[in-house]
């Protein structure tokens, strides 16, 4: 069953949420939808057995870093995923150096990690891999005895796809990701599932199904609507 991965990122008031909530009701499969809300509401989600994830945690547990949150924290909220490394925190925060170690707490911690990787501008797909590459070598390679086949799912998200309406076409996207796919498996010996991200609506979603090698999808945008999250659950399954 392919996973719908909803991230809110910084939108949404209480309100919203509430009727979010309300919309949404008895009406998705509790087991293939995850919802990315900011902090304040994820207990809010969670109280309803929804599955919830944060959208980054900090690098270390407790200590003096202003403004960070800990995975421990987050996980008394009730989280069972995060994602780690989505290009927005990476181009404001800087956050690829953090990566490695993001993963690992949040691995030790058994939390599982939705990691985003993604090129910035359309490239040859040669160019494209490599960059791929090595974007899941640094991610993985001080966490090789932490990773399995279940607990971290790649999120493919070109930047220039997101939130921009355009996405690969599916020949183009059907390649990459089984050409992030063989790396895994060829280097790390793990079969990990790979998500699409990146303008996924309701006008995309039937032809990505087409792409049996997607593994589900990461959704901001749209996943505002609960409407949206509905339409796109029943297409799915
Ligand atoms: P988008 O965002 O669906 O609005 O393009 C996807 C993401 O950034 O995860």
């Amino acid at each position: 069953m392919k996973l719908i991965c909803c991230n809110f990122k910084m939108n949404l008031l209480e309100t919203d949420i509430d009727n979010y909530l309300k919309a949404i009701n008895n009406k998705i499969n509790q087991e293939n939808v995850i919802f990315f809300p900011s902090i304040p509401y994820i207990k809010k989600f969670t109280n309803f057995n929804y599955i919830v994830g944060s959208q980054d945690i900090s690098f270390t547990d407790f200590g003096s870093i202003t403004g960070d949150t800990s995975i421990l924290q987050l996980k008394e909220l009730g989280i069972s995923y995060t994602i780690i490394g989505h290009s927005e925190r990476r181009k404001y925060y800087n956050d690829d150096k953090y990566i490695s170690k993001k993963i690992a707490i949040a691995l030790k911690n058994n939390i599982k990690v939705i990691l985003c990787i993604g090129e910035s501008q359309k490239l040859a797909i040669e160019d494209t891999l490599e960059f791929l590459k090595n974007q899941i070598d640094e991610a993985f390679v001080n966490n090789k005895d932490l990773i399995t086949n279940n607990n971290l799912i790649i999120a493919y998200e070109p930047i220039w796809s997101i939130g921009s309406g355009l996405i690969p076409s599916n020949n183009c996207l059907q390649e990459t990701i089984l050409l992030i796919k063989k790396h895994i498996f060829d280097t790390y010996k793990l079969n990990i599932k790979v998500l699409y991200g990146g303008s996924v609506n309701l006008d995309n979603i039937d032809n990505l199904n087409a792409i049996k090698e997607i593994d589900g999808y990461l959704i901001g945008d749209a996943s505002l609507k609960s409407s949206n999250i509905l339409e796109i659950n029943s297409r799915i399954n």
